[in-house]
This record gives C-alpha cells, structure tokens and sequence, in this order.
C-alpha cells in the first residue's frame, strides 16, 4: 500500500511546507545555484511568503504519515514549487505530485501546462512528457519554461 497521500494544503501547514522547500533548496538546489542565489530563493520562501502564495495559488502537499514529503502548487495553467525531501527522493514523489496537478488543472479546464524548471529539475520533467521552450536568464536564478499538453492525458 502506498504510505503517501496528496492533500490541499491549509493555512496551518505553512510553516512545514516553508521547512521543506528551504531544506531542499539547500540540500539539493545548491549544486546549480550560487550561494547567493540560494539565499535569494529561500527568502522567496519563508513562511511569510509561502502563506502569501497560498492566498493565489492552489498549494497541496504530500503527507509520509505527519511528515511533509513534498508540495506543489498551480496558478492559472502554471505548475509551481515542486519539492521533494532530498530524503525522499527518486521514490516517484514527485512524479506523483505532479500528475495530481495535471488532473487538477484539468479539472480547472486548463489544457495545457506550463513551468519554469529548475536548471536541476529539467531531466525530471522531460521525462514526464514537458518539452523544452526556452531559457528564462535571471539574476535571482534562472530557470528553463516548459510546456506540456494536457488535452494528450490518458
Ligand atoms: C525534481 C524533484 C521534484 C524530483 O522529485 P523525485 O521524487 O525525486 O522524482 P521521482 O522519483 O518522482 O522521479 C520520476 C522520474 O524522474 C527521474 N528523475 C528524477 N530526478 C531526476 C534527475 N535529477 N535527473 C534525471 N532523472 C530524474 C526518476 O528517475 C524517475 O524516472 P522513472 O519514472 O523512469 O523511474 C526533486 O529532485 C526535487 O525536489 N528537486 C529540488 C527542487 C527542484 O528543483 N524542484 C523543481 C522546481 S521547478
């Protein structure tokens, strides 16, 4: 039986999803990025700013038992802040949250998905069918936009 479950995220939860995002940007981010711009991403999400984002974005979390194992998130037809546990990792965490957030969007009509990939997360999403569009240059961390059709879900 499968021991994680996927959830909307509430209020309450803020604080654990801000923890985990911060912790693995350190852990598993910072092989790509400069410490600085490590720095920068983690203050993007501090508990304040999480909870800001929650107010726009639809935010779920995955739960191992009580313990925050990864988040994501969808604004518009954008997927956002997908983070697993480094601990957690390459167990099919993140490949789950991210198809919970396609049936998502579907059911919100969006038909098409798009995100900004960590330089770190780009095989991760090639490998779930988003292609390539372009590199986004920025000072704070740049990233690659990819796209996905939904309309092509089974
Ligand atoms: C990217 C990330 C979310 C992947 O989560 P994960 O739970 O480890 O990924 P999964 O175990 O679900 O992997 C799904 C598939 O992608 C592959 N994969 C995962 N990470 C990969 C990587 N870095 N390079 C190549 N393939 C990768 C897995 O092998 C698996 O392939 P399979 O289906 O053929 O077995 C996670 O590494 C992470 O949190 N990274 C740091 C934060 C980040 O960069 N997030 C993206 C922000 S846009």
């Amino acid at each position: 039986m499968n021991k994680h479950y996927i959830r909307p995220a509430a209020p309450s939860d803020g604080q654990m999803i801000s923890t985990l995002i911060i912790h693995t940007v350190c852990e598993t981010n910072a092989s790509d990025y400069s410490p600085k711009v490590i720095e920068q991403i983690c203050t993007n999400f501090s508990l304040e700013n999480v909870l800001r984002k929650m107010q726009i974005r639809d935010v779920f979390v995955c739960l191992d038992e009580d313990h925050c194992a990864g988040t994501i998130s969808l604004e518009g037809n954008k997927l956002h802040s997908l983070f697993v546990d480094p601990n957690l990792q390459r167990q099919n965490i993140g490949k789950q949250l991210v198809i919970y957030l396609e049936n998502h969007a579907l059911t919100r009509g969006q038909t098409e998905l798009y995100l900004s990939s960590s330089i770190t997360a780009v095989p991760f999403y090639e490998r779930l069918g988003y292609l390539l569009i372009k590199f986004e240059e920025r000072r704070n961390g740049s990233t690659y936009l990819m796209k996905k059709q939904l309309s092509n879900l089974a």
